[in-house]
C-alpha cells in the first residue's frame, strides 16, 4: 500500500476514527510509512477553519459557505501534506475527504453532487483518493453510539480534539439517515473505487474484515 491515497469515511457514529487508530497501529508493526490526516484539519489553517465550521454557535452559515470552507481546508491539506507524503511514496490515510462532502452537504444537504465535483477539481486537482473505505451504520445504532459518547472519549481522537456535540452531529437522525444513503451511493456507482465495511459489528470484527477487505484490493 506504499503510495496509496486511502479515506476512511461514514456517517458520525461509525466507529471510524476507532478503526483509524487501530489500522494505524497495524502500519506501524508492518514498518508501513504512514501519512494520517483528517478532516476538516489537519493543519494550521484547516484546523482553524474546523473550529469555523464546527462550532455550534454559527448558525447562520450557508450550505455553499459551509462546502466552500471544507474545500478550503482541503485545498491547504492536500497541498501542504498529502501531495508531499504521496511523493515520498508514503501510505496516505485520511479520515474523511471529497466522500464526507458529497455525502453531507450533497445527499443530505441538497447540494448539486457536479457543483461539489467542481468545486473539488480546484481544490484537489488530480490528487484522488486509490480506495475509500465507507463503514456503514444505520442511524439509530449510530445514534447510540453517539449518545454514550463522553466528552472524554470524543478527546480520544488520534490527532486532535473536537468539539463535543458538534454543528453537523447536532443535525439529528433524518439528517444522518441521509447522510447514510449518500456513502450507499457513492460505493454504488464507484465500486471499484469504494468498499464498504458493516460497522455494526463489534471493533474486532469490523477490523479483521477491514484487514481482509484491503488485502484483497491490494493484492
Ligand atoms: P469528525 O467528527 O469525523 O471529525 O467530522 C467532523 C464533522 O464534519 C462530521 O460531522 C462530518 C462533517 N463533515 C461534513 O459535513 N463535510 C465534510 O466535507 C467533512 C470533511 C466533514
Amino acid at each position: 500500500m506504499a503510495g496509496k491515497f486511502v479515506v476512511f469515511d461514514g456517517p458520525d457514529g461509525s466507529g471510524k476514527s476507532t478503526q483509524f487508530a487501530r489500522f494505524s497501529s497495524y502500519c506501524t508493526e508492518q514498518n508501513l510509512a504512514l501519512c494520517e490526516v483528517r478532516e476538516p484539519g489537519s493543519t494550521n489553517i484547516g484546523e482553524q477553519i474546523r473550529s469555523v465550521l464546527l462550532d455550534p454557535a454559527n448558525t447562520d452559515m450557508t450550505l455553499r459557505s459551509e462546502m466552500l470552507l471544507y474545500m478550503a481546508s482541503r485545498a491547504q491539506l492536500v497541498e501542504q501534506i498529502i501531495r508531499p507524503a504521496l511523493e515520498r511514496n508514503e501510505l496516505v490515510l485520511a479520515d474523511r475527504f471529497v466522500s464526507s462532502t458529497l455525502a453531507y452537504q450533497g445527499t443530505a444537504g441538497g447540494l448539486d453532487h457536479d457543483e461539489i465535483l467542481s468545486a473539488a477539481k480546484v481544490a484537489i486537482g488530480n490528487t484522488c483518493p486509490d480506495l475509500t473505505v465507507v463503514f456503514d451504520v444505520d442511524e439509530k445504532t449510530a445514534a447510540t453510539r453517539l449518545a454514550g459518547k463522553s466528552k472524554h472519549s470524543k478527546h480520544d481522537h488520534p490527532m486532535q480534539p473536537t468539539l463535543f456535540s458538534d454543528r453537523v452531529e447536532l443535525r439529528g437522525s433524518v439528517y444522518q439517515k441521509r447522510v447514510r444513503q449518500g456513502y450507499l451511493d457513492q460505493a454504488k456507482d464507484q465500486p471499484s473505487k469504494y468498499i464498504v465495511l458493516d460497522a455494526t459489528e463489534d471493533p474486532d470484527a469490523v477490523f479483521n474484515d477491514l484487514i481482509n477487505q484491503l488485502k484483497q484490493h491490494f493484492g
